[in-house]
């Protein structure tokens, strides 16, 4: 019995002794490997935007993928500006002061960037921005940067033909009061946004290009979110009632607004034709549904790679240009591709 005690006693006192020297070995494992990796470190504009949401997933996994190709371990360390250029900014000062290696910056406001740019340039991290677009002179302050996205008129451009595409298949099917027109709605995205502007123009001289006449009954902006899309369609439905035929809708989130008002009017099964932009998760599942035409894919994940390729590759003093074949200059641009319900049903 008091031998029992005497050993617990012992084993008892060794405990602190046996972690203390478990927790040092896997400190120093731990922090050798640290400094051994790439770390990066990521700032969104904000992360309730649902395309930047999947862009972190999509980060994420290409930050595994990428390292496992070039045999090094990645470390992501990924913040939310919330929609604050102050905060962002701060945010990469941090990443600055704790020596991370590579800075990828997604812009609350895309004109200010060269305040980001100096500093990094001063400490010597390379940064990719992405997504939010900085304008090109500021870009060329530094040569350890470039920015990742896609090519807004070539969005513009699928989502026009998608309507073309449908109209040409079935006119009376859309041009519902058969008055040779289109009345359109159309839900733009953030009036500073590179991509809304451009996707706009596009995708509505593509329909107009091919000889389709178009009415626009109403604009409005939506800031790619889906509440401010769903306000404004209840107006417009309350309006202009089924008179709509078309919506033309710079991303998907707004297009998912615009089907929630309509199914809160009882009018989406023989609603108008809704067209968006991003390849979304639930836009997906409306097009499969019948109630969107179609949407056009805004390449996270292959966005992402990329991303991490250059970043690594600035890293590691090797010419990303050379690695990243859709890299020129300063731009990397990846490409999209549309999807109806038929790519669904394959
Ligand atoms: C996407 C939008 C997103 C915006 C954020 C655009 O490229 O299509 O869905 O809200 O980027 O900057
Ligand atoms: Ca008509």
């Amino acid at each position: 019995m008091k031998r029992i005690k005497a050993w617990k006693i012992v084993c008892m006192a060794l405990i602190p002794v046996v972690l203390l020297l478990i927790g040092t070995v896997v400190f120093r494992g731990f922090s050798a490997k640290e400094e051994e990796a790439i770390k990066i470190g990521v700032v969104i504009y904000r992360g309730d935007d649902a395309f930047i949401s999947s862009m972190a997933v999509a980060l994420e996994k290409q930050a595994k993928l990428v390292g496992e190709e070039i045999g090094k371990k990645i470390i992501l360390n990924l913040v939310d500006a919330k929609n604050s250029q102050g905060s962002q900014n701060a945010q990469v000062d941090t990443f600055i002061s704790g020596k991370y290696d590579a800075i990828c910056v997604n812009m609350v406001d895309r004109t200010v960037a060269s305040t980001i740019i100096d500093k990094a340039k001063e400490a010597d991290i390379p940064i990719v921005f992405f997504n939010r677009e900085p304008v090109e002179k500021d870009l060329l302050i530094w040569e350890k940067t470039c920015y990742v996205g896609t090519d807004a008129r070539e969005a513009g451009k699928m989502e026009g033909q998608m309507v073309v595409d449908a109209y040409q298949d079935a006119p009376e099917a859309i041009d519902k009061n058969g008055d040779g027109k289109l009345q359109y709605v159309i839900l733009e995205g953030e009036e500073s946004h590179q991509d809304s502007l451009i996707r706009t123009e596009y995708s509505l001289k593509t329909i107009t290009d091919s000889g389709i006449e178009m009415q626009r009954l109403e604009r409005g902006i939506g800031n790619w979110m889906r509440s401010p899309a769903y306000e404004q369609m209840l107006l417009w439905l309350n309006r202009y009632g089924d008179s709509i035929e078309v919506v033309l809708s710079n991303n998907d989130e707004m297009a998912m607004g615009v089907i929630e008002a309509l199914k809160e009017k009882e009018m989406l099964e023989e609603g108008p034709l809704i067209v968006g932009i991003d390849g979304g998760k639930d836009a997906k599942e409306e097009i499969r549904q019948g109630h969107m035409q179609g949407t056009v894919v805004n390449d996270a994940d292959g966005q992402a790679r990329v991303i991490i390729q250059i970043a690594c590759a600035y890293v590691q003093g090797r010419d990303p240009e050379k690695e990243v074949p859709v890299l020129k200059g300063k731009y990397a641009f990846i490409p999209h591709y549309t999807v109806t319900k038929k790519d669904l049903k394959e």
